[in-house]
């Protein structure tokens, strides 16, 4: 039984509690159960409040069934399943007594939509509640009432943000958007909920002055016919510009929630299970429910070796190296909980450290995500050092001086004779031998590669590099703090590129030689936006640096060979001292309006006539990143192709309604890319297109990598 109630006075109290799970979820079985038990509830005479709970921690109820919306394959059950939960929820709004949901955990999706049914709705303090309707995420919208009933409770310009942006709210955010009456703290919350109750029980209807009435410009939004022109006006606008017309359901959203913002209810939950029917079974839907699944898999992932190994805690981390990523990695320990004693060979270059990681925190201050005083206590977790001083006590370093290997050595070689005897040394080195690297240390086992991706705030995935000395204790250890800075770990073999950086060169390098047979800058980015990625190549390539992505392309032609030869655009406009955006101009010149760099182009143009179209730049980038990645599997760079979609969604931005780049491989049939390889490996100097022996193979068994 998942659901179940008692009786307390003249209060019923309805429980969610599933048997041997984790977490609340709105099953059809579990949404049936909560219809009896209300219906039960409804006709047991001097129940005058309803109470509705949950007996896990830190969950209310986290959703609808993901497995059950990924099993609709026909419009007409998504709509049916959805009116059936509505009605669920409508039976619960209509009920005549005072209804309150006590939320002291995660209420999202459905279990948000089960809470906005309630004619209250109170909260705690507790850090790990996220109140909030994510659907678009999943590719379809809230389908329980929640486009009808968010609007209507918070106003419209707060429903769309939260809605079209699938986002979650903190308890304090929810209260001061109206989405909660009331906060307590979470010692003697009974005692609060009673207090509560009896503020309401002999309310007819809802108390009122319990939600704030907006007042100044949100007031205006919310209240006002040409207030809500305005704000269905920009979120048109910024849903169709951030969704690029790849995400559907953001959209339909948008268009259901400007037509049923005025209307009755049955009308508007009608259009909402309609549209959420359309939305389930698209192909997007699907991709990103494969995506959400992946992603979870991969947070929690340990390996067989590490499962009966306790990981070292880690309370205090020295790192060396207070650059770009020097700067956010102290952040990300400070703000996880963790002292960053942070080291450099000067003052200046500590100074600069951290006054990066302080312009991220002042960011999340500036937004309202952290408090001032929040801040204040966090940076006081970072300290600077130019001599080693407090690496004594340290549980790990993290070392990211820059790409040089006598430098890395040297400074791994300083810290090892300070630091304790089990101390985690990592490296986050782009593309260095981390092998070689830990032949600076007296016991290269305790070394591993830790590679961040930047901005090291922003993006979400780390490849954790093993050698063949790391033991499973350093594997287990680096997994635990990946776990605890809140990202997803891939877990590659030492080897040059590592897995996200071989497979983008090869990528950026593709667009290179297509710039040099002539296709334009703008031709080649926009054929990789227009196929969703988040930035063209040329642009990313600006972003991260010439200089940078030189270095890696010679380190990757060294270790694997010619196909990796730098187009030789690269070196030219390095030559020419154009390192991208840090340098002003790169492929682009970065001033107030970013255009493409016409001093990059002359010269290259061979032939006019034989521009390659738009299909074929994208076909070769896409491609060449397939068989290169089908390269990694071979070499056992990862286990399997999960590890390369999971590394390409969260580490390049690839588009995630395509789930994943060697999904988008076998969606598009591995025959047919061998087919089109063999067809550009046929020209002239065409060899690095040469399909790998993993391709052929899977070719001639008639198998996709999934398959
Ligand atoms: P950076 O040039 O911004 O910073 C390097 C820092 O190391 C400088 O502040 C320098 O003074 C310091 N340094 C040099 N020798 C030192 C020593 N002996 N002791 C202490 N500090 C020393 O470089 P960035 O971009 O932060 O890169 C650092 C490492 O991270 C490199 O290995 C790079 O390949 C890697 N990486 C860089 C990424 C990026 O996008 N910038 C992404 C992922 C990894």
């Amino acid at each position: 039984m998942a659901v179940s109630y008692r009786i307390d006075g003249d209060m019923a109290v309805i429980e969610f509690n599933q048997e041997d799970a984790k977490v609340n979820v709105l099953t059809a079985d579990v949404l049936r159960e909560f219809q009896d038990l209300l219906t039960k509830v409804q006709n047991i005479s001097g129940v005058k409040i309803l109470l509705i709970t949950s007996g896990k921690k830190d969950i209310f109820i986290a959703g609808a069934d993901i497995k059950e919306i990924e099993g609709i394959t026909v419009s007409a059950d998504g709509e049916k399943k959805s009116r059936a939960g509505q009605e669920i929820f409508n039976l619960l709004e209509d009920l005549p007594i005072p209804t309150v949901a006590v939320i002291d955990g995660v209420a999202l999706g459905g279990g948000c939509e089960l809470a906005l049914a309630c004619r209250y709705r109170i909260a705690t303090f507790n850090e790990k509640i996220k109140i909030g309707l994510p659907e678009v995420n999943l590719g379809v919208l809230p389908g329980f009432g929640g486009t009808y009933r968010l609007p209507r409770l918070v106003g419209i310009s707060k429903a769309l943000e939260i809605i079209l942006g699938a986002r979650a709210l903190s308890p304090e955010e929810a209260l001061k958007a109206g989405l909660v009456d009331r906060l307590y703290p979470q010692t003697g919350l009974w005692n609060s909920v009673l207090q509560f109750v009896d503020e309401i029980r002999d309310v007819k209807g809802r108390k009122p002055g319990l939600t704030r009435k907006k007042k100044g410009w949100p007031g205006f939004l919310d209240y006002n016919f040409v207030g809500h022109v305005f704000v269905f006006d920009q979120a048109g606008k910024s849903v169709r510009e951030r969704t690029k017309g790849f995400y559907p359901a953001p959209l339909k959203a948008f268009e259901l929630m400007r037509e049923t913002f005025n209307a009755p209810r049955a009308k508007a939950l009608g259009m909402e299970a309609k549209a959420f029917g359309d939305l389930v079974v698209t192909k997007t839907c699907k991709n990103l429910i494969k995506v959400f699944y992946l992603t979870e898999r991969y947070k929690k992932f340990l390996p067989p070796e590490c499962a009966a190994l306790q990981p070292k805690a880690v309370k205090k981390c020295g790192v060396i190296g207070a650059g770009v990523m020097g700067g956010g990695i102290a952040q990300i320990l400070s703000q996880s909980g963790m002292n960053a004693r942070l080291k450099d060979v000067s003052y200046e270059a500590v100074a600069k450290g951290l006054q990066s990681a302080a312009k991220i925190f002042e960011q999340a201050v500036k937004r309202k995500k952290l408090k001032p005083h929040a801040m204040t206590a966090t940076m006081l977790k970072i300290s600077g050092t130019v001599d080693y001083s407090g690496f004594q006590n340290v549980d790990c370093v993290i070392e990211a001086v820059v790409e040089n290997m006598a430098v890395k050595k040297k400074v791994f070689e300083e810290a090892a004779r300070l630091v304790p005897p089990k101390t985690l040394f990592c490296t986050n080195t782009s593309a260095l031998s981390v092998t070689e690297m830990a032949k600076s240390l007296s016991d290269p086992s305790r070394m591993i590669g830790f590679h961040f991706f930047n901005p090291v705030h922003r993006m979400p995935l780390i490849e954790l590099i093993t050698t063949p000395a790391t033991s499973a204790q350093t594997l287990c250890d680096a997994l635990n703090l990946v776990k605890r800075l809140r990202k997803t770990p891939i877990i590659v073999k030492d080897s040059p590129g590592f897995l996200v950086n071989r497979i983008l060169l090869a990528y950026i390098n593709e667009a290179g030689h297509l710039l040099q047979e002539g296709a334009g800058i703008p031709l080649i980015d926009k054929a990789m936006t227009d196929f969703g990625m988040p930035m063209g190549p040329f642009l990313l390539c600006d972003e991260v640096g010439l200089d940078v992505g030189l270095k890696v392309l010679h380190l990757l032609e060294e270790g694997l060979g010619e196909r990796f030869k730098a187009a030789p655009v690269f070196a030219q406009i390095f030559q020419k001292g154009f390192l991208g955006k840090k340098s002003g101009q790169g492929f682009y010149k970065h001033g107030r309006i970013k255009v493409a760099n016409p001093a990059v182009t002359p010269g290259l143009l061979h032939d006019k006539t034989a521009l390659p179209s738009a299909r074929e730049c994208r076909e070769r980038m896409i491609f060449t990143m397939v068989n290169e990645a089908a390269r990694c599997l071979e070499d056992r760079v990862v286990d399997d192709p999960a590890t390369v979609d999971v590394g390409m969604l969260l580490g390049t931005g690839f588009p995630p309604f395509r789930a994943g780049l060697l999904r988008y491989a076998d969606q598009c049939g591995v025959e047919n890319i061998v087919e089109t390889l063999n067809l550009f490996a046929s020209r002239p100097a065409g060899a690095r297109f040469e399909p790998c022996a993993y391709l052929n193979d899977l070719k001639s068994r008639g198998k996709g990598f999934y398959t």
